[in-house]
């Protein structure tokens, strides 16, 4: 057994759970008039509901003595303090410094002086771009930025992008390519000059397959257009940890932005990672995105554990995960603008905590992160709420209703409410059990702030998640063994992968036979 499930807090919380394994939230609304508002909180532009949970005073000091336990508050002081606790790669963990406003931070190893050089030179730049004043080989102004990477060097930028569009002012067109498939750059190729066209090629580590292989595929497109490597140069900006490998594929020294060992993929969209979101909405509004995030942190920092946003979506997730089974929970954003957000989410979340041995190595005898999934509402209703509310799984689920998308804002509490108290009928078809706990996060408005806000929110629930479940969330070395056999694929022109099944083998000779 684990230390975690040896634990006074986790036997305690096994106990009652059995206690409100019955309770109906109906029930719980009845007993507790205030219920609503004691179970709702307000950090900066964020309003959360999390009354339609299935808990109590009870079980919440429980949940907050489960993370005293595990020493969240302890982790959390030694993350804002740099020290190395991504420990299998022996690394900081530093992104909340990519939005300090502190003159120097962390206390020991200062970045700050890192972070504002590069925060200047991404301004000059997406200035320079957004002006008209960054010039292409022929002398013309870019129309169009094109960024090439992929996981977290695509997936925040492509998020935020979208998110902002109504705040997207820049002249020029912003799209994003990801995938090996060639098809993703071409539709993307097809609406755009070479003489105009720019591409940020992003990517930490600069060794990516994916990103490599389109980037060079944007190349060759521009030098068959433009004439020369040389012409093409004036096409490219980098963004990575990696300048040696960027300079080699020939993208110009000033034209490289930094990032570092102490920033993970999926927590850098607040770094130079952020450069396509910088050009679209300006550096200022950028600016705000980090504010907002800031505040974040400084409530996470500050705020005590049952009253702080991220570790309370922290404590309900394992509430469900570890305690009622629940094996997914389902992001339901009410915007179409917000419709890539569970995609970023299931990075941060899966990526981060979809992990099963703990910190020393050991085997978890526990759930940890949940399957991740959702889509943007009202679509979701109609596609698979039908689950949600009569299916056999109990899901879950996060509505984020920003207050301006008209009926789907409405939508969203009408779902939560349905969710919750269900509805009798004489007909089993017809009736709804409720009692389904879904957490509500309000917001006025989709703007830089807000969003920098929600996004460090879910940051820090991972974390507390990690440190409770007694994992690294800063590694991800699970990634890896699908790539070496990627590439041993690739490798072999002909004949079998020498070691690999027969199935896999058998697939690639008729993928082969079907392409000759
Ligand atoms: O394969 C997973 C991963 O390493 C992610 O963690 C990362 O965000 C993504 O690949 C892209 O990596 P890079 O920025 O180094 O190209």
């Amino acid at each position: 057994m684990s230390k975690l499930t040896r634990s006074h807090a986790w036997k305690a919380l096994q106990a009652h759970q059995a206690e409100m394994a019955g309770v109906h939230l109906r029930e719980l609304f009845a007993r507790q008039p205030g219920r609503a508002r004691e179970f709702s909180l307000e950090a900066g532009a964020l309003l959360l509901d999390y009354s339609k949970h299935r808990v109590t005073d009870a079980t919440l000091a429980l949940l907050v003595d489960l993370a005293r336990q595990a020493g969240v508050e302890a982790w959390r002081a030694r993350m804002f303090a740099g020290e190395h606790i991504n420990a299998s790669e022996d690394r900081a963990v530093l992104h909340v410094a990519l939005r300090s406003a502190l003159d120097a931070f962390p206390a020991r190893g200062d970045v700050m002086p890192l972070v504002r050089k590069a925060k200047e030179d991404m301004r000059a730049f997406s200035e320079a771009v957004r002006g008209g004043r960054l010039l292409g080989n022929g002398g013309k102004p870019m129309r169009t930025v094109v960024n090439i990477g992929i996981g977290g060097s695509d997936l925040g930028p492509r998020m935020l992008t979208q998110a902002l569009w109504r705040h997207a002012d820049a002249p020029q067109s912003v799209a994003f390519v990801a995938n090996a498939d060639p098809g993703d750059l071409a539709r993307v190729l097809a609406q755009a000059q070479p003489e105009t066209t720019l591409f940020i090629i992003a990517s930490k580590t600069f060794t990516t397959v994916e990103t490599l292989g389109n980037a060079r595929l944007a190349k060759a497109w521009l030098v068959r257009a433009l004439g020369s490597e040389t012409a093409a140069t004036w096409h490219f900006a980098a963004v990575t940890a990696n300048t040696e490998a960027a300079t080699a594929f020939g993208i110009a020294r000033e034209r490289c932005f930094p990032l570092w060992d102490w920033v993970g993929g999926r927590y850098s969209v607040w770094s130079s990672v952020g450069l396509p979101v910088a050009i679209a909405i300006g550096m200022d509004r950028f600016e705000q995105l980090l504010a907002g995030a800031r505040a974040m942190d400084e409530h996470f920092l500050t705020a005590p554990l049952d009253a702080n946003m991220p570790v309370l979506l922290a404590l309900l997730g394992i509430w469900y995960a570890n305690f009622f089974g629940a094996e997914t929970h389902a992001v339901l954003p009410y915007a179409e603008s917000l419709r890539e957000l569970p995609a970023y989410l299931q990075q941060l979340e899966m990526e981060s905590n979809g992990k099963s041995v703990d910190r020393d190595g050991q085997p978890v005898d526990y759930a940890t992160v949940p399957v991740v999934w959702g889509a943007p509402g009202t679509n979701s209703q109609h596609a698979f709420h039908q689950m949600l509310h009569q299916g056999t799984h109990l899901v879950p689920c996060d509505f984020l209703a920003p207050a301006d998308t008209g009926a789907a804002a409405e939508n969203a509490l009408a779902q939560a409410a349905a969710l919750m108290a269900g509805r009798e009928a004489t007909l089993p078809q017809r009736r709804f059990d409720g009692n389904r706990p879904t957490s509500t996060l309000m917001f006025k408005t989709i703007d830089a702030y807000t969003m920098g806000q929600v996004l460090a929110l879910y940051e820090h629930k991972v974390f507390v998640q990690g440190i409770i479940w007694n994992l690294n969330s800063f590694d991800q070395w699970g990634v890896e063994l699908g790539k070496d056999i990627a590439r041993a694929l690739a490798a072999q022109a002909a004949g079998s992968v020498p070691g690999l099944d027969a199935s896999t083998n058998a697939l690639l000779a008729r993928l082969r036979e079907w392409r000759s």
